[in-house]
């Protein structure tokens, strides 16, 4: 809460600062004023807003000192934030160049103008840092920001130098291409350089330094490096460096600025073999500049500095002798033969000077291909970037008034007046012609066109660099004061040119005799002409040349090409060469949508702080600001083609949204007038609309952006609802496949089902035709199956106990087999039946069997008895008397029954006991053993009745004496009781069952009858004729 109310404050503090002038010229009241528009900078410069807009013009005034306006924060605060939200800073400025490039896919360039020491590097420097923060990027592209990025101090070590305005002054012009692809990702970069200010190499102002890479190296190289260079740490003891007086500047750590080179030379693509080629090149410089010469006695010249020598052709990789030569004589060629002359004194020295400047100068401009090269497009993006855009940064020396102004300030000037015709032709001239075009009505605005310094200066045959090249190549004497006087015949009547001679009496006095005087767009600079024919002939003595091209250090033999000592056509001279490359620049500029950063110098003391009112007014002027604004003011701030500004701005009223069908004039008439436009706020022309406050175009953009979600969402639904309908119509294209696949299939599987159950009938039928055949084709599906079904159905229906005689019937062919199988069966239930049976159980099933053998059908009640247990014996121990077991002594009683016998005279019944043992049978009375039966003597039998009765007669052998006759009695177990006896005697097949009546012995010769009948009740009596009547009750037939 605390945090966010603090931020709050300040936030409001910062806008409230923000506020203070105008951020914006055209907003000033009094736009004419001179005085206004310094005092704006002014108050802002006083409170460190250092950046002021003139529509879209960036002004900048160098604060010269670390403002905390350049952190991460702050580039994202203005990144994708309209140009005019939010105060005015170079980082607004890039990013709107950038949208700009990225929603228009136009080229974009930002020209950064203004003089020696006003800021321009540093700007273009936080330009390019900003992309490489903010823009989009992956890994390849990062090395490529590092690589762009750390091209700068590279560059600025062999190009920058402290001059008397700038303790790093930019000693060449610098163009940059950034290239961008589709997504706005940096993908390559190009660097173009132009006129390095190479006297600075041999000679340096009071108070000025040659270039910083030499000092670098002294201060900053190891004790090792300087020993293989040769080189001692003292700049002072290099002619070449104290020509200024000033080896040591307070603003500048050589030594640090070293360690950033060195490692900055890896990253973009240095190996460490050129490093050191071009740390020889540089040793070498130096020792050129320490290379002295004598003056012989003819007139000739020598070295006297012979060890130096030595060590400078081990250095540069050349020839010593041929070295020698080179600097002390020169090559001619006079009728197609070569001659060699000595050179005097003056001429070794500037041969030597020239040698200097070439061997640093090309290494420059090779250095600059070198990191063009790491910076290069890669060849697959280049393919895949088509697409892609370029912004392009123009940091080129400011106009240039010194004490002693020559060739060199000349060509800067003059690339400043080009500077300005570009943007008199993009802003002034245009924007004025525009409204014409459009038909808008429009007060002309007064600007001074600098056409004509321009065709001074470049103009064919007439112009200044013509004169100074037909004066380098006229053959005679020609010298600086030649090419004055030829100015003078030849430009002495233009108005923008004066000279000593030409100019009236006070002018005179200002001009001095070697001077000739421009007029510029920006003001008057005297120009000595001392030096202009030498610097603009470049020239190196060819003998020179050659030994350079045999070096063997390779930045050297590639600077010096062999083809350029064979070619006899005279190279083009520096101005021109210059001029051309300008027009090649201009011709960039001007495919490129410019956008401008004005740079101002505040003081001259490089002091925070410090405003010199006198200064400022000076660049205002020459930068054209005024102009600017009043053109800026008088004219509209922003203009857009009908279509472009309806495209824009028609989500803004429903009439237009979403198309406008009308004419396109009437679309934006109908737009802005719902948008709610003041008549003085906006003009229509023929194809565009104007509009004039930069703040009508804010409230419009602002109502834009506040749409965008309402926009976004309908775009979003109606996109959606395509993509759902799209969805949907695919799946219900791909059912239809589906489905239509499947029922196919289906349809498919069913008619083939049916061939087939079709097929399976007509075999069928077939086989049921021919089932009483042999076993053939036709039948023997039929056959199979029957087959097939009946062992199917015999498996689920064999019978589960051996007592069911079920049995499926089987087809004829199974017949056979059926009755294996039932037997099998029926043995294999038996088999398991009988494992499981146990012996007492088994006892039981033998005496069942045995009962069964004898019994079966013969008498009534035998199946009664069937399921009634066997028991071991009726009589409990104690039932038996303890004698008759004493009297019977080892023969066990097996089985004892209660029985009745029935006397063989008279059928009495008596009550006895029938106990069996092993071997006989005895009747007990109680305690006496009435008759003993021995089971061998059983000869004859036993005899049972037929019916359900209880009777039966043990048939005893009648010669023996001692038996008693058969014994006749009666037991309601007859069929257990004759069972057991059978077996133990082992007489079953002896049991006779006779119906009706049973014949037996009572004495011998003696014969018994026993009659059966049926009747009514149980009764057994002695009958009609003796015999004895049995009468069974079928009620009681339950007994056995
Ligand atoms: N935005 C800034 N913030 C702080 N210091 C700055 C800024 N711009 C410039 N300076 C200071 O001004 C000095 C000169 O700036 P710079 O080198 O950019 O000038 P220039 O316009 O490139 O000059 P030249 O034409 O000589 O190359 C810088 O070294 C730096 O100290
Ligand atoms: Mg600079």
């Amino acid at each position: 809460m605390k945090h966010s109310r603090v931020r709050l404050v300040m936030e409001s503090a910062l806008t409230a600062r923000d506020r203070v002038g105008v951020q914006d010229f055209v907003l000033l009241e009094n736009y004419n004023s001179e005085a206004a528009f310094i005092e704006n900078l002014r108050r802002r410069f006083r409170e460190n807003l250092i950046y002021t807009y003139i529509g879209s013009v960036l002004v900048s005034v160098n604060p010269y000192k670390e403002l905390e306006i350049y952190s991460k924060q702050q580039m994202e605060r203005y990144r994708g934030v309209s140009f005019y939200e939010i105060s005015p800073h170079i980082y607004a400025l890039s990013d709107n160049t950038y949208r700009a490039m990225r929603t228009e896919r136009k080229d974009q360039c930002i020209l950064i103008s203004g003089e020696s020491g006003a800021g321009k590097t540093e700007a273009s420097k936080k330009i390019l840092l900003y992309y490489a923060v903010t823009c989009p990027t992956n890994d390849h592209m990062a090395i490529l920001g590092d690589r762009l990025l750390q091209s700068n101090p590279v560059l600025e070590a062999f190009g920058n130098a402290k001059t008397l305005r700038n303790d790093n002054s930019s000693r060449f012009g610098k163009y940059m291409d950034v290239q961008f692809d589709f997504r706005g990702t940096p993908v390559g970069g190009h660097i173009l350089n132009y006129l390095l200010e190479k006297s600075r190499v041999v000679h340096q102002n009071h108070g000025e330094r040659n270039f910083h890479i030499f000092y670098q190296l002294l201060d900053g190289g190891d004790d090792d490096l300087l020993i293989t260079l040769d080189l001692e740490r003292n700049p002072q003891n290099y002619r070449y460096l104290v020509k200024g007086n000033c080896p040591r500047v307070s603003s500048i750590s050589d030594k640090n600025n070293w360690k950033v080179v060195m490692k900055a030379l890896p990253v973009i693509g240095f190996t460490e073999e050129e490093v050191q080629k071009l740390l020889n090149i540089i040793a070498s410089v130096l020792h050129l500049g320490n290379t002295q010469f004598g003056e012989g006695e003819e007139g000739d010249t020598y070295i006297t500095t012979e060890t130096q020598t030595s060590n400078l052709a081990k250095l540069l990789g050349v020839d010593g002798s041929a070295l020698r030569e080179a600097l002390t004589h020169k090559k001619l060629t006079a009728k197609g033969e070569e001659m060699i002359s000595p050179l005097n004194y003056e001429q070794a020295v500037s041969a030597r000077d020239a040698l200097a400047k070439a061997v640093y100068g090309r290494t420059f401009t090779w250095l600059v291909e070198k990191i063009n090269q790491s910076l290069a497009l890669k060849e697959e993006i280049y393919h895949s970037s088509k697409d892609s855009s370029v912004i392009g940064l123009l940091d080129i020396y400011g106009f240039e008034v010194l004490q002693q102004n020559s060739f060199e300030q000349f060509c800067i000037n003059y690339c400043n007046e080009k500077l300005q015709q570009l943007f008199i032709e993009l802003t002034l001239r245009s924007e004025q012609e525009e409204y014409e075009t459009e038909g808008i009505a429009w007060e002309t605005v007064q600007y001074f066109d600098n056409k004509i310094i321009c065709d001074l200066i470049e103009e064919k045959h007439k112009g200044i660099i013509s004169i100074l090249d037909e004066e380098c190549l006229r053959p005679g004497e020609t010298c600086d004061v030649s090419f004055l006087e030829k100015l003078e015949d030849t430009v002495g009547s233009h108005p923008h040119f004066i000279t000593h001679k030409l100019a009236n009496g006070k002018t005179r006095r200002v001009v001095s005799r070697e001077e000739f005087r421009l007029l510029h767009y920006a003001g008057e600079v005297n120009y000595n002409v001392n030096g202009f024919l030498d610097k603009n002939n470049d020239l190196l003595n060819r003998n020179l040349k050659e030994v350079m091209c045999q070096s063997d250090n390779q930045i050297l033999s590639h600077c010096f090409r062999r083809e350029e000592v064979i070619d006899q056509k005279r190279p083009e001279m520096a101005a021109t060469q210059f001029k051309n490359s300008l027009m090649k620049l201009m011709e960039i500029l001007m495919s490129k949508e410019p956008s401008y950063v004005r740079c101002i110098k505040p003081n001259d003391a490089k002091q925070p702080g410090r405003f010199d009112e006198v200064l400022v007014r000076h660049q205002v002027k020459y930068l054209g600001l005024m102009e600017n604004l009043r053109v800026r003011r008088a004219g509209f701030a922003y203009r857009r083609r009908f279509e472009a500004f309806l495209q824009r701005y028609k989500p803004l009223c429903p009439e237009t949204w979403p198309n406008w069908h009308g004419r396109l004039v009437d679309g934006v008439s109908t737009l802005v007038n719902h948008l709610g436009y003041k008549a003085e706020e906006y003009k229509l022309g023929r194809s565009k609309i104007f509009i004039r406050f930069p703040k009508t175009l804010f409230t419009t953009e602002d109502a834009l952006e506040a749409k965008k979600p309402e926009i976004a969402l309908t775009l979003q639904t109606s996109w959606r609802g395509y993509r759902e309908r799209a969805k949907y119509q695919r799946i219900r294209r791909a059912v239809i496949v589906i489905q239509s696949g499947w029922r196919g299939m289906k349809a498919r599987r069913r008619a083939k089902r049916r061939r087939q159950a079709a097929e399976l009938i007509r075999r069928f039928i077939k086989g049921f035709i021919y089932r009483h055949e042999e076993y053939c084709p036709e039948n023997e599906y039929f056959l199979d199956h029957v087959r097939y079904s009946f062992l199917k159905n015999l498996r689920q229906n064999l019978p589960k106990s051996v007592l069911d005689k079920s049995w499926p019937t089987p087809p004829p062919s199974l017949v056979e087999a059926s009755e294996h199988l039932r037997r099998l069966h029926m043995r294999n239930m038996v088999i398991k039946y009988c494992r499981r049976v146990q012996p007492e159980w088994k006892k039981q099933m033998m005496q069942k069997v045995v009962a069964s053998e004898i019994f079966k059908d013969q008498k009534d009640s035998y199946p009664l008895s069937v399921g009634r247990l066997f028991l071991d014996s009726r009589l409990e121990r104690e039932q038996i008397n303890l004698k008759v077991i004493q009297t019977l002594g080892s023969d066990k009683v097996q089985y004892g029954v209660s029985v009745i016998k029935y006397d063989r005279r008279g059928f009495k019944p008596r009550p006895r006991q029938l106990l069996l043992t092993n071997t006989f049978a005895v009747l007990v009375d109680r305690t006496k053993i009435k008759q003993r039966i021995d089971y061998f003597s059983l000869e004859t039998g036993i005899s049972v009745g037929s019916l359900s009765d209880g009777m039966f007669v043990l048939h005893m052998p009648t010669e023996d004496n001692k038996q008693k006759g058969d014994a006749v009695l009666h037991c309601s177990h007859v069929i257990e009781v004759v069972t057991k006896l059978a077996m133990m005697a082992n007489k079953t097949s002896y049991v006779n069952i006779n119906p009706g009546s049973i014949r037996f012995t009572v004495a011998r010769g003696k014969e018994g009858i026993i009659d059966f009948i049926r009747g009514s009740e149980l009764k057994v009596a002695k009958g009609k004729r003796g015999h004895l009547l049995v009468c069974f009750d079928i009620k009681n037939s339950s007994t056995s």
